[in-house]
């Protein structure tokens, strides 16, 4: 299994390459307009796979994507959660949708919550068992904290009802074993997390189910009631950057 990372630590975001050595099939997961388009192709040319499949976790509102760059110049369509509304056509996966890398099978589990498209993706390597070995999960669950459910320009009670969702998602993640390791797409600073986002960026599912204050919260209403009470300002550029990833509005 083939497995980098690429992060901009300003950001606090992480973003991801997996790919088969047997096959040399691979994708990208949520590519970083900071870091751009190129430096995925390269790097992907230097570990010896293709990449067949752009996944984006979910719109982002924090910082420029790369993938239609990505995708545009692979020749191919960015995959996205079924319920995302951007502005051009892509591939839409739902529950239970796998994406082949030779033996390494990514999974998708919808977990609406920070946005209603977002997805995580759960990832086993068959070569080596039938159990997942990790988990992307963009911005439901973060080491430490959860994704924040209002930065879509809504209002309060559609950010109670994104919270509400955070909490089934992250109910849904934590069935995972233990052993599974956690990859967000945030860490640190980034404005998508809350005061308890750590800055390390990976976990497991199994210390994150111990001392995550959130998994901790059995009760939907407490939930909603602690995100809410603890939300940060929302950063000053949501809007824009995020009008930005929905790409052009179709003539
Ligand atoms: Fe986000």
């Amino acid at each position: 299994m083939i497995w980098k990372e690429i992060r901009d630590e300003n950001l606090g975001c992480n973003s991801f390459l997996l790919g088969d050595e047997v096959s040399g099939k691979g994708l990208v997961v949520d590519p970083l307009g900071s870091a751009g388009a190129m430096e995925y192709i390269l790097t992907a040319q230097d570990l010896g796979i293709s990449i067949e499949h752009v996944v984006e976790t979910h719109i982002h509102a924090d910082h420029r994507s790369a993938a239609k760059e990505l995708a545009g110049n692979l020749g191919i369509k960015i995959t996205f959660g079924k319920n995302a509304q951007v502005n051009f056509d892509y591939v839409p996966v739902e529950d239970g949708s796998l994406i082949s890398l030779g033996s390494i099978e990514v999974e998708v589990m919808e977990t609406p919550g920070h946005t209603m498209e977002s997805i995580s993706l759960v990832v086993r390597d068959r070569h080596r068992g039938d159990e997942p070995i990790l988990v992307m999960s963009g911005d439901s669950l973060f080491v430490g904290d959860v994704g924040r459910p209002d930065l879509n320009d809504a209002d309060d009670e559609i950010i109670r009802k994104y919270s509400e969702k955070q909490f089934h998602s992250i109910q849904k993640i934590m069935k995972l074993p233990d052993f599974t390791e956690l990859h967000p797409a945030h860490y640190g600073a980034s404005p998508c997390g809350g005061l308890f986002m750590s800055k390390k960026p990976s976990s497991t599912i199994g210390y994150e189910r111990r001392y995550n204050v959130f998994t901790a919260i059995k009760d939907k209403g407490l939930f909603v009631e602690k995100q809410i009470k603890l939300l940060k300002p929302p950063p000053e550029e949501a809007i824009a950057i995020r009008a930005e990833n929905l790409g052009p509005i179709k003539e």
